[in-house]
């Protein structure tokens, strides 16, 4: 089992490049569903999560090939089993984004339920309701989603909670559905947007992405697209963090401020220097920065996904703040970690109290989810000493080549296995 061994203290400086979102390359590639001509894919990032959505659509039929560095055609006329199971999506739930292609394009689909993951129980009611609403008979057996439906038609649905990966199903379904599809209180994360506009380039009829009531318009067929995947705003927002927090200076490429200017005013808040440039992003900052409160919310309000790393911003600033965790149940689990390096961490509930202390001390330390794993290797940059983190392999689902970049920008790390 591969860890990361980092040796803190070191103020990250230089520039990297931010790769494909990994919250968009997952929808986008199951897009490749919805028709039998060529969906051609570029920025595509190098992640586990990726390569295991790759291998599921292949054993459905998806013809696969990879193109340049890092771009990939996909062509699903063959595609001959609307299955996705269960040893395939236990390790990556985001499969549930096949459902609605499948059930759209062949009218049968046979998804093994996601169960749930270290930070909640995730269930998908939502996208299970959606599209029953569209005339789908689902039953749910034996750990399978099992789905039919001569031709889904359009309908009204209202989301009674914010779902990123439900709103893309529904999305996705709807394209190809009978009629005029509207989704209510849909999610309006700029990975929604990217898959509506590949979807458009693919002759779908979408509008209002990114706004909180989406219309989509259903055609017949659909036909092969190239779509460039939009920067990854997590890994980008990561990567910020880590500057700020070492007392650096970083440029990073292929990016934009305009994907999440949440992070980057609680970054300027704490005192962070940070320029916004057309496809680039710069920051500076001194250390110690000062702590801010922050309560998570879907977009365009602070990302969840943000909120580990933040945690260990907030652990070694002037002051104390409030984190208040609204998205999932049980994502702190990286806090009792953090102690191990000496925060100051209280929770209670979904609520974080953090006071900030002088330093972090390396220790040995546990990866429980992406996110922790990535707050834990921004702890180790910046802790005095050694730190050694175990359980990468979270880390390795969502963060292309991690331990390259932060080498690139002067850090003291290595795997090890
Ligand atoms: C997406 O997950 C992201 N994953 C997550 O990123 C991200 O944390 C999350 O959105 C919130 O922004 C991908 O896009 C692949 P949700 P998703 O449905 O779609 C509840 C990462 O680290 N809910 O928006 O699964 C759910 O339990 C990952 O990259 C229902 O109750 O999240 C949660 O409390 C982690 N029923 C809330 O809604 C449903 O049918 C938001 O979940 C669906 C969701």
């Amino acid at each position: 089992m591969d860890k990361l061994l980092i040796e803190g203290g070191v103020p990250l400086a230089g520039e990297v490049n931010i790769s494909g979102a990994k919250n968009a390359a997952l929808p986008l590639l199951c897009a490749a569903l919805l028709t039998d001509q060529p969906l051609h894919l570029s920025n595509v990032p190098h992640l586990n999560d990726v390569s295991t959505m790759l291998r599921l659509l292949v054993q459905m039929g998806v013809d696969v090939t990879l193109d340049e560095k890092n771009g990939i055609v996909l062509n699903a006329g063959g595609l001959n089993k609307p299955e996705a199971p269960y040893d395939m999506v236990k390790t990556m739930r985001a499969a549930i984004l096949t459902l609605g292609p499948l059930l759209a394009r062949t009218g049968r689909a046979r998804v093994s339920l996601p169960g749930g993951c270290a930070i909640g129980a995730r269930p998908v009611d939502i996208h299970i309701r959606g599209l029953q609403a569209m005339g789908a008979e689902i039953h749910v057996e034996h750990g399978y989603i099992l789905a039919k439906a001569k031709r889904l038609r359009g309908a009204k649905i209202f989301c009674d909670l914010v779902t990123v990966t439900g709103t893309e199903n529904l999305m996705m379904a709807a394209a190809l559905a009978d009629g005029v599809t509207v989704i209510e209180n849909a999610a309006r994360e700029p990975e929604v947007v990217d898959l509506a506009i590949c979807l458009n380039a693919m002759g779908a009829k979408v509008s209002g992405a990114g706004g909180d009531v989406i219309t989509i318009e259903g055609v017949e067929r659909l036909s092969g697209a190239h779509h460039r995947i939009m920067p990854d705003r997590i890994e980008t927002g990561t990567f910020l963090v880590a500057a700020a927090v070492t007392g650096g200076r970083v440029r990073l490429n292929g990016t934009s401020c305009g994907i999440l200017d949440a992070v980057v005013e609680k970054l300027r808040e704490a005192g962070a220097k940070i320029d916004c440039r057309e496809d680039a992003i710069e920051i500076s900052a001194e250390a110690p920065l000062n702590a801010v409160n922050l309560r998570t919310a879907p977009y365009p309000a602070f990302p969840t996904d943000m909120q580990a790393q933040f945690m260990v911003l907030n652990s070694v600033a002037r002051g104390s703040a409030m984190m208040t965790e609204t998205i999932f149940e049980n994502r702190f689990m990286h806090a009792q970690e953090l102690r191990r390096l000496g925060a100051d961490i209280e929770i209670s509930g979904n609520n974080a109290v953090v006071k900030g202390v002088s330093r972090l001390d390396g220790a040995t330390v546990m990866a429980t989810d992406l996110r922790a794993s990535a707050c834990l290797v921004v702890a180790g940059l910046v802790a005095r000493g050694e730190t050694l983190i175990d359980r990468i392999y979270h880390l390795d689902r969502g963060y292309e080549h991690i331990e390259e970049k932060l080498s690139q920008l002067g850090a003291r790390i290595r795997r090890v296995h």
